[in-house]
């Protein structure tokens, strides 16, 4: 799979979010073992902690229509920063992570880092 297309993707799905508090669009794209690409963007509420963030409305749609093993996610928006998940978001990836997993976290010149989730979330919790 081609990770610029995988880029695009999170790009194109930030325009969709729903940020009227931060003001700050996120778009995410996860690529699952079947070669699947679903998206998503953040989501806010009035009760701030009740916000969604991109990548866990890509997770929980991807997951919701039958895939439970991811092998990429790009995360997107409109900044100069390489954008990363958040220590939630890499929680709630790690649980439907495929083997080395990759991260492309992109910035708005067209740039992006790309690492493992493992490099990202190297002790994400795991069983008790
Ligand atoms: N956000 C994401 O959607 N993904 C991230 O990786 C970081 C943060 C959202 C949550 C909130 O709507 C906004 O960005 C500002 O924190």
């Amino acid at each position: 799979m081609d990770k610029e297309k995988l880029i695009a993707e999170a790009k194109k799905a930030s325009t969709a979010a729903y940020a009227p508090y931060s003001g700050f669009q996120v778009g995410a794209a996860i690529l699952t073992e079947r070669g699947k690409i679903y998206t998503g963007c953040n989501v806010e509420n009035i009760s701030y902690g009740a916000t969604i963030c991109a990548e866990r409305t890509a997770a929980v749609k991807a997951v919701s229509e039958g895939e439970k093993r991811f092998v990429a996610v790009a995360v997107y928006a409109d900044t100069e920063d390489f954008l990363y998940p958040c220590g939630i978001c890499g929680q709630f990836l790690t649980e439907f992570a495929a083997p080395d997993m990759k991260i492309y976290a992109c910035n708005n010149k067209g740039g992006f880092e790309e690492n493992t989730l493992k490099d990202v979330m190297p002790h994400a919790f795991k069983k008790f």
